[in-house]
């Protein structure tokens, strides 16, 4: 079932970039929720925030009067003015009420590139960019070392532009992300012309992405919610066969745990979100450790 990330880079960790055209398909549930799990599993993870939404940053701890003064940002590595490690803050969970350091915990293992609003200029800016294209590869290359991250996740925005065309440079494993309806399956099939024109248009450098899985995400329990979901479901069987990753269901328990600035598995540890995205992170190639 698994699929082989390709090789890429000779000390980079696979590097997964989350991706849909389509929005609210549950890309950001699914970063933070593997980057946390990984992290607490024991893997090294660095979780790059390049929504201009900063829903990643927000459920990782970072928002508003969290973010200390002058604190660089993704926008700053993209423009070249800062370094990864500049950008780079702790993801965290929320321990109780407030914006103070008191207010969040440190999650063990895992990094974030800290969002910012100012990526909704991105595509503009990364025309006058020298490193365009390549400005979080080259970062992720030159600024993290061997054996640094086991994983690396990017949280895309919900667009096929030219920033999302510079994440797919800098990844090797697209995820598409999906809601079980049909909308967002034809979504994908924009995706997937894009990561040809990138593969094309990239062809004489080291730029290799590839679509090696589908998640379903807010999957319906039962044929009764309506057949729709189902038959989106084999048709992304159909489309993509071992590439479809574990689902996961429809759970109150997301939209909680965003609200409280806790990841999921801090949030109902025990709960079946968790255990889907375990399944998922497996599939993945990383299992559950830690005993
Ligand atoms: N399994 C789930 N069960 C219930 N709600 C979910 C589930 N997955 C995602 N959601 C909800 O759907 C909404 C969109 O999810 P999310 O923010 O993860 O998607 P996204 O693709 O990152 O969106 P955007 O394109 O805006 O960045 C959120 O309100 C989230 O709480
Ligand atoms: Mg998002």
């Amino acid at each position: 079932m698994s699929v082989t990330p390709p090789l890429y880079s000779p000390h980079l960790p696979p590097v997964f970039v989350l991706m849909n055209r389509a929005g609210s398909v549950g890309k950001t549930t699914c970063a933070v929720t593997c980057a946390a799990l990984a992290a607490l599993d024991g893997y090294r993870v660095l979780l790059v925030d390049a929504d201009l939404q900063t829903d990643a940053s927000f459920s990782l701890g970072w928002e508003g009067d969290s973010i200390p003064a002058g604190k660089a940002t993704v926008h700053d590595v993209m423009l070249g003015t800062a370094k990864l490690d500049d950008a780079v803050v702790p993801g965290r969970t929320r321990i109780q009420a407030g914006t103070g350091e008191d207010a969040f915990q440190p999650i063990p293992g895992l990094d974030l590139l800290l969002g910012d609003t100012a990526m909704a200029q991105a595509d503009g800016e990364l025309v006058q960019e020298a490193t365009g294209a390549f400005w979080l590869q080259r970062a992720l290359r030159r600024h993290t070392v061997p054996g640094q991250y086991d994983m690396i996740l990017i949280d895309c925005p919900a667009s096929l532009g030219r920033l999302s065309v510079s994440l797919l440079v800098a990844a090797s494993n697209v995820i598409a992300c999906i809601k079980p309806t049909h909308k967002e399956l034809r979504g994908v099939a924009k995706l997937l012309e894009t990561i040809a024109a990138v593969q094309e248009d990239f062809a004489d450098f080291d730029v290799r992405p590839e679509l090696t899985h589908l998640l379903v995400c807010e999957a319906r329990q039962s044929r009764s919610e309506g057949a729709v979901y189902k038959e989106t479901v084999d048709s992304a069987r159909e489309m993509f066969g071992d590439r479809v990753l574990p689902m996961i269901h429809r759970s109150v328990l997301v939209p909680e745990a965003y609200k409280a600035q806790e990841p999921l598995p801090f949030w109902s540890p025990q709960s079946r979100p968790v255990a889907e995205f375990r399944a998922v992170l497996s599939v993945l190639g990383f299992p559950k450790r830690n005993g």
